[in-house]
C-alpha cells in the first residue's frame, strides 16, 4: 500500500503548479501550493501515509460535516424543517438559491447551510466553539487540534459574503441567533488546523457504521452514519459534485484549504491534501489523486466490491 500511494502522489506532482490556492481569504493565499500529502486510515486499524501527511493544514468546509453531525446527534431529523440535503448546482458560496428559495438553504454543505446548521449549534452549546474544538479532538484522538486564529479573523474581515447570506435568511426567519457571533463560530471551526493523518482518523466512524474506533463511542447510528455520507455524495463537492461521483465514485467533501476527504465505507477514511485549487475551490491535484487511487485501491461505491 505505502509504495502505491508513493507512486500515485509521483504521478501527480506535476498537476500542483497548475490551481491557484484560494485568494478570497488573505491568510489562506500565503500558503505554499507545493505540498501534497494523503493519509489512509484503515478499519483494521492500519494507518498509511504518504507526502506531507502530518502537516496542519486549514481544514475550511470539511469542518462542515463536523457541525452537521453534532446537530444531527442532538437535534435528529428536525435539522430537517431548517434546510434541505438536495444537490445545489451552484457555487459553495452563491446567494441565488437562497432568494428564491426564501431562505431555506438546498443541503449543510454549501456556506447557506452550514450557518444554519451554526445558528442550531449556537442555541445549544453555550460554547460553541470550544464544543466543536472538543468534539474534533475526542474524533481523532489527538488532543492537540486547534483553530488558528490568524486564519479565523482573516475570514471575518472579509465576512461580507457569508454575512450577507445570514441576514438574508434572517429575514426569512430562518436564523434565530445574532449574526456575528454564529459567524465567529463559522470561521472558529472552518480555521481549525489538522492534518491529511488527524482527518482520516476523524472521519473513520462514518466508514465504520457511526462507530469512532479511536474512541470507542457511537457518534452516530448506523442509519445517521449512512445518511451523513449520501450526503456528502450528493453535495459534498458543490457543483463538482457530478465530476467527483463519476471520477471517484465515494461520498467527499472538500475545503478551501486544499483538503478533501473520502469515505469508503466498510473499508477506509482518506485525506489528501494540497493547497492549489481548481474553478470549483476544490483541490486540483487532490482530485486526481482521489481518481487514481480508486482506480487502484478502493474501488468506488457505485462498483462491485474489489
Ligand atoms: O466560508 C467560506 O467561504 C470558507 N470558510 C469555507 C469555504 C470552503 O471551504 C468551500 N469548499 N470548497
Amino acid at each position: 500500500m505505502q509504495d502505491m500511494l508513493q507512486a500515485i502522489l509521483d504521478q501527480v506532482r506535476p498537476l500542483l503548479s497548475q490551481g491557484q490556492v484560494a485568494q478570497y481569504i488573505p491568510a489562506l493565499a500565503e500558503v505554499d501550493p507545493h505540498q501534497l500529502g494523503i493519509a489512509i486510515c484503515s478499519l483494521d486499524g492500519q494507518l498509511h501515509c504518504a507526502g506531507d501527511a502530518r502537516t496542519p493544514f486549514s481544514i475550511q468546509s470539511i469542518s462542515k460535516v463536523f457541525s452537521l453531525v453534532q446537530a444531527i446527534s442532538h437535534s435528529g431529523e428536525e435539522i430537517w424543517t431548517r434546510l434541505g440535503y438536495e444537490p445545489s448546482g451552484q457555487a459553495f458560496n452563491s446567494l441565488v438559491q437562497l432568494e428564491v428559495e426564501k431562505g431555506r438553504p438546498r443541503n449543510p454543505f454549501i456556506n447557506a447551510g452550514a450557518l444554519v446548521i451554526c445558528d442550531i449549534n449556537q442555541s445549544r452549546y453555550a460554547t460553541p466553539a470550544l464544543s466543536m474544538r472538543d468534539f474534533v479532538r475526542h474524533l481523532c484522538g489527538n488532543p492537540r487540534i486547534v483553530s488558528d486564529a490568524v486564519v479565523a479573523e482573516s475570514e471575518y474581515q472579509h465576512r461580507a459574503r457569508n454575512a450577507a447570506m445570514a441576514y438574508l435568511m434572517q429575514a426569512f426567519g430562518n436564523f434565530h441567533n445574532e449574526v456575528d457571533a454564529v459567524l465567529r463560530s463559522y470561521f472558529h471551526h472552518c480555521a481549525l488546523s489538522m492534518s491529511c493523518v488527524d482527518v482520516a482518523r476523524g472521519f473513520a466512524f462514518l466508514a465504520n457504521s457511526g462507530y469512532c474506533p479511536h474512541s470507542g463511542a457511537q457518534i452516530l447510528s448506523p442509519r445517521q452514519a449512512q445518511q451523513v455520507n449520501a450526503i456528502m455524495a450528493t453535495s459534498g463537492l458543490y457543483d463538482e459534485a457530478g465530476n467527483f461521483a463519476y471520477r471517484v465514485g465515494l461520498p467527499g467533501k472538500s475545503g478551501v484549504g486544499g483538503g478533501i476527504v473520502a469515505v469508503v465505507p466498510g473499508r477506509y477514511s482518506i485525506c489528501v491534501w494540497s493547497p492549489a485549487l481548481n474553478a470549483s475551490g476544490n483541490s486540483l491535484a487532490g482530485m486526481r489523486v482521489l481518481e487514481l487511487l480508486s482506480e487502484r485501491i478502493t474501488g468506488s461505491v457505485f462498483s462491485a466490491v474489489p
